[in-house]
């Protein structure tokens, strides 16, 4: 570490993380200390070797990764190995001003796209834009979600700059409000502004997307294995207003034998919106989880902040006991705000004993048989101020001491979803727990699912779901998903249809909509769409061991599930620029329909050969093809290389997974899958009951050669059987199972070459050399 020649008054420092990690902190003097990050956990690294140097007046800070420099007046350069610069501040461009705000302008070059930030609406490349980095419940503010929003419910102070090709990342950690203008007002400048708090930047050298994501996943933490029924279907609706009504629903999807996980009681369950109470309309809440459970839907129930301001409310006379209000600035009195029940106080989360007796309250769900936590409003939305959150000055009592509102309030909805998390480890030990939350900040991953909020039932909110939720992969968040249909106003039957089957490509795969709309469960539109519903259903829980695998990779190596295009072909622009299409894991390209009645849509093929994952039909890419989007599907591709495990299709992931697992192959030059499997609930993951295997596929001239690793871990696999499908094989293809040859198995005139193999936990080889 070394100290910055900083002008007066404030004091700067530069060290490295790692060889690709630096971390530059400038605070003002005699400014008051600020609290502990709850983004970044313990970096555990031993620190990379360095050489600290003074150079014509510079101050030189180097790794084997690269170089950070900073020159007497303050000018800056964070530049890899190769001298190529990354990131670049001018002279006096990083400080404070007078008033105590925190500012830094950075350098923007040509061509230089950047991505991140979050939650954020508009385009993938976020250049040309302005962020607020301010949680605010959206319908407080505008009437609906629109692109040109600067603030929505998440805020995550990360971005990814591509240059040429090449990936960095910026971090600034920082709870309070910062405004980021990314090139919208001078377009070569990137100014970024916190009202509160020190400048605190980490700077992430890549020079992959990928390498920067694994970076800030460790330096933020990964999400934790969820559940397998989080990758369920899992149905909602503001609200099912009564027991008998999620009764029926419940009784709908069996009896028309549709899959579904889950299903939430929003608000209503209530008595009169007290939190963890139940209101009469619930009157045996516990056997309806009963029954739910025998029909394999957990039951997951909405869990706001606002504590109703009833004296004779049990919850709210134990907060009181406990001081677990957040303060007015007198430090004497409760801030009293207002949500859905009236007059309601808001628990000080950011207070550890507060986030203990929250979670502890939880109890009561948890009693009555509830699998999981959906935390809303948790901005803190406050329809009592005209900036519809906590006064600025309200005071929180944290880890660091008391701090006010405005220097830690991105930081409240992700304290919720810690409190909940956490009680819900206490009080079911055994169980992941399962929470969504709407509001978060850097690090919201570790705790929480996030949902994208209220979006409305209009195509372009389908649309622009899709770089929403990859700017949210890239920031960290690698489990996100937005209510399925849109929430505010009527969905159109085919709007209804498009957005299902993109989210079915998604992780966190929940239809919801709001009081008063229309039905919009999968039978609510008649039988041809719910007949396309079904099979679209199907489809997701035959991904599931995808899914299951891919959330393993997000867990351990910070990989997101949903990927752009840009995150495998930086250096093909054309695929930096789109917004329409995205990446399950490395090999499934998925391209929704956006469009409404439009019969065909143009899909980018990145430079590799892909096939079409209906027919099969192979395409070579580097170009733009036009694809049919008959209305019973949308576009998806396998690249080249691809290994896809497809199971059965069930109706709820409780049910037992079939015995024989099929592994769709698709020869090409290199191809990887990481499997894994474990109890899918239990946390007996955690101490290596896994089941892991590292799958290969090559093929080489006329060989293709597909390896199954060794396997690793105590967990017993639920394969009894590989079927193993390799497309686009030459007719009589030769097959060796571990160097024996199998006879009979050749591949057939539909050029698929299909092999039941008996699954074991030794590696095994299977190779096929074509054709006649
Ligand atoms: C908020 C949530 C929405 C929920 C409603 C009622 O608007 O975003 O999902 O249904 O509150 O709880």
């Amino acid at each position: 570490m070394i100290a910055l020649p900083t002008p007066s008054g404030s004091a700067g420092q530069i060290e490295a993380l790692a060889p690709d990690l630096f971390r530059l902190r400038l605070e003002r003097q005699g400014a008051p200390p600020s609290p502990a990050s709850a983004a970044v956990i313990g970096w555990a690294e031993p620190p990379p070797e360095t050489a600290a140097e003074r150079i014509g007046g510079r101050e030189c800070l180097a790794t084997e990764c690269g170089v950070f420099s900073w020159d007497r007046r303050g000018a800056w350069q964070l530049s890899d190995a190769q001298g190529f610069e990354v990131f670049s501040a001018g002279p006096g461009a990083t400080g404070f001003s007078s008033e105590g705000a925190a500012n830094l302008t950075l350098d923007l070059i040509e061509h230089e796209a950047l991505f991140g930030l979050g939650e954020v609406t508009g385009t993938l490349d976020r250049r040309g834009s302005v962020r607020e980095f301010w949680n605010i419940d959206v319908l407080g503010h505008a009437p609906a979600i629109h692109p040109a929003l600067p603030s929505l419910y998440v805020s995550i102070p990360m971005a990814l700059s591509l240059r040429h090709g090449r990936a960095a990342g910026l971090f600034w950690d920082n709870p309070g409000r910062q405004r980021w203008d990314l090139g919208a007002t001078v377009p070569d400048r990137w100014s970024l502004k916190a009202d509160t708090g020190p400048i605190d930047l980490y700077l992430f050298l890549g020079p992959t997307v990928e390498g920067v994501l694994q970076r800030y996943s460790q330096l933020t933490g990964t999400m934790p294995m969820p559940p397998e029924w989080a990758l369920g279907y899992h149905q909602s609706r503001y609200s099912y207003e009564t027991q008998a009504k999620v009764e029926a629903v419940a009784r709908e999807f069996r009896r028309r034998d549709l899959p579904c996980d889950a299903l939430y009681l929003d608000i209503h369950h209530m008595e009169g919106y007290r939190v963890f109470t139940v209101g009469a309309d619930f009157p045996k809440l516990a056997s309806m989880t009963r029954k739910l459970r025998k029909q394999g839907i957990r039951t997951v129930a909405i869990v706001d902040p606002g504590v109703k301001d009833d004296p004779a409310f049990p919850v709210f006379q134990r907060g009181l006991q406990r001081h677990a209000f957040v303060r007015n600035a007198d430090a004497a009195s409760d801030v009293v705000g207002e949500v859905w029940p009236g007059p309601s106080r808001f628990p000080d989360f950011l207070n550890p004993e507060v986030r203990a007796w929250w979670g502890d309250e939880q109890r009561t769900l948890l009693d009555q048989g509830i699998d999981g936590v959906w935390n809303d409003m948790n901005e803190p939305a406050n329809f009592a101020r005209p900036d519809k959150t906590l006064p600025p000055e309200a005071l929180h009592q944290t880890d660091s001491g008391p701090q006010p509102h405005a220097s830690v309030h991105n930081l409240y909805g992700q304290a919720m979803a810690q409190a909940s998390r956490e009680g819900l480890l206490r009080h079911r030990p055994e169980e992941r727990p399962f929470v969504v939350t709407r509001a978060g900040y850097a690090g919201i991953q570790r705790q929480a699912i996030v949902w994208t909020g209220d979006t409305s039932s209009h195509w372009d909110h389908l649309r622009d779901a899709v770089p929403m939720l990859l700017n949210l992969s890239l920031s960290g968040v690698p489990f996100c998903g937005g209510d399925v249909g849109g929430f505010l106003g009527n969905v159109s039957p085919e709007l209804f249809l498009r957005w299902l089957q993109f989210a079915a490509f998604t992780p966190f795969f929940r239809n919801h909509s709001n009081l008063g709309t229309r039905d919009q469960e999968p039978w609510a539109f008649g039988p041809e769409l719910e007949g396309i519903a079904r099979e679209t259903l199907r489809l997701r829980y035959q991904l599931i061991p995808l899914l299951y695998s891919l959330s393993h990779r997000a867990a351990t190596a910070g990989e997101p599930l949903m990927r752009p295009l840009l995150y495998h072909y930086t250096n093909d622009p054309v695929a930096v620029a789109c917004n329409s299409q995205f990446l399950l894991g490395r090999d499934l390209l998925v391209a929704p329909v956006l469009e409404p009645g439009c019969p065909a849509r143009s899909v980018y093929l990145p430079n590799e050969v892909w096939y079409d994952f209906w027919t099969g039909q192979r395409q070579v890419g580097g170009r733009s093809i036009l694809a049919e989007t008959p209305p019973d599907r949308i576009p998806v591709y396998v690249r080249a290389g691809g290994i896809l495990p497809l199971t059965e299709a069930r109706n709820s992931t409780q049910e037992p997974p079939s015995p024989t697992l099929t592994l769709h192959l698709w020869p090409g030059p290199e191809g990887e899958f990481h499997w894994y499997e474990d109890d899918g609930i239990s946390r007996r993951h955690e101490s290596g009951e896994v089941h892991t295997r590292l799958i290969s596929l090559r093929r080489q001239g006329r060989t293709t050669r597909l390896h199954l690793g060794e396997a690793e871990g105590t967990f017993r696999s639920r394969v009894q059987n590989w079927r193993l499908v390799f497309w686009d094989m030459p007719p009589k293809a030769r097959v060796r199972i571990d160097g024996i040859l199998r006879k009979g198995a050749t591949s057939d005139e539909a050029e698929l070459l299909v092999i039941d193999l008996p699954n074991r936990s030794s590696a095994m080889e299977v190779t096929v050399v074509g054709g006649a």
